[in-house]
């Protein structure tokens, strides 16, 4: 069994950050999605993984992931030149994946349950009886399906009166059940010639949705099962940040850090060696990385600060604040994610004029910002 996992993709639903890195280096809880992934991959006794890059990020990707040995796997490095679909991702990828079975990941997705059941299922059911088009044969693809409340946002299953799928739509206007299509999927040599047969959709990419459609049509079985647990698409602001809640709740305590004497740090906070909390209160579920300084501020709960970041004379809540990023006086911010290199401040000319609720009455409350701000930027706020 192989790994696939797709690294490539446009991200344009995390601009400004994807404009200057990728979205799968994002991180929850201080790690990069991309790691949750691999890390995933390895439990599962998967150690011979490709990765899709596109022509933008793949380098930086290549550099953080390096040959998969700090994992535990091999890497073999994939180029898509445009991101053309998940199905076209199969396309470039075949060579590596040869005739084996194999499992995939989206690199932006995160889930709670392991891959190592899904797959131990796909593997016995294969184990036998070799696949063919009679449904009784093996199946030749499986899947995972969550429960969403916004089925019309995914692509969606169709499931028979016996239990059977009967088909899968991308995005449907009419969504046939709240079932949709979770970032994994298992498949056999056959997915080869559905993603050859099919042709790209009305938005121009080869949907693996048309792909899987395709087994069904062709007669091959495709099994199915409805994940427990929770399931993030972490390519938006907001699932980012629930993901970095989901994670960080998991975490326990350990401060490695030093904390002065006029600073409190409560609950499930990691804090890591090198970190210093001056004058502070850290509430958990929270991490700071090491080198990061945070002074006469209220951090928590559930925030990341990156390794090397700048915290002063402010409160944070909910946020994602990624590498060697400074906040300063910022009276509150929530529900933000604010790039690398980056200074957010309250700006000397300021005086009481921004005071009240910079985010108007359905804002995060007096005082309080809301952002999302990519790289190296510089944002005063009055
Ligand atoms: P998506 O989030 O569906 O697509 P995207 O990355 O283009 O994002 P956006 O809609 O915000 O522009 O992709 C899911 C995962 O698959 C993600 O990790 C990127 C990857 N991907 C590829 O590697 N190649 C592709 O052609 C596409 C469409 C996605």
């Amino acid at each position: 069994m192989k790994g696939l996992i797709l690294s490539g993709g446009a991200g344009k639903r995390l601009r400004p950050i994807t404009h200057t890195s990728a979205k799968q280096l994002v991180p929850v809880a201080n790690k990069p999605i991309l790691f949750y992934g691999i890390e995933e991959m390895a439990s599962a006794g998967i150690t011979d993984i490709g990765i899709v890059v596109a022509p933008a990020t793949g380098d930086e990707i290549r550099q953080a992931v390096g040959d998969g040995s700090k994992f535990g796997v091999r890497v073999t490095w994939i180029p898509q030149h445009a991101p053309l679909g998940l199905a076209h991702c199969v396309l470039v990828a075949s060579d590596f994946l040869a005739d084996d079975d194999f499992v995939m990941y989206l690199g932006d997705n995160m889930l709670e349950a392991g891959l190592a059941a899904f797959v131990d299922r796909f593997v016995s059911a294969r184990t036998g009886s070799g696949t063919s088009r009679s449904y009784g044969g093996a199946p030749s693809a499986q899947i995972l399906l969550a429960r969403v409340s916004d089925p019309g946002s995914f692509g969606v299953a169709e499931i028979g009166p016996d239990g059977r799928l009967l088909r899968l739509v991308e995005k449907p206007e009419k969504p046939p059940s709240d079932l949709a299509l979770v970032g994994v999927y298992l498949f056999d040599k056959t997915i080869h010639d559905a993603v050859e047969q099919i042709e790209a959709s009305a938005r121009g990419e080869l949907e693996i949705t048309d792909a899987i459609d395709w087994l069904i049509a062709e007669g091959y079985r495709v099994d199915h099962e409805v994940l427990s647990g929770w399931w993030i698409d972490t390519g938006k602001k907001d699932p980012l940040l629930e993901c970095n809640r989901l994670v960080l709740d998991t975490f326990g305590r350990s401060i490695e850090g030093d904390v002065d004497d006029a600073s409190s740090v409560d609950g499930q906070v990691v804090l890591e060696a090198g970190a210093k909390v001056i004058d502070s209160t850290v509430r958990g579920p929270a991490i700071i990385g090491s080198g990061t300084t945070v002074e006469h501020s209220d951090i928590g709960p559930y925030v990341s600060i990156a390794a090397d970041c700048r915290i002063s004379g402010s409160e944070i809540d909910n946020s994602v604040v990624l590498r060697r990023s400074t906040v300063s006086d910022i009276a509150r911010l929530t529900d933000s994610l604010v790039g690398r290199d980056t200074v957010l401040s309250r700006s000397t000319r300021a005086g009481e004029a921004g005071r009240g609720g910079a985010d108007g009455p359905e804002g995060p409350g007096p005082g309080a910002v809301r952002v999302m701000v990519g790289d190296h930027c510089r944002v005063e706020i009055e």
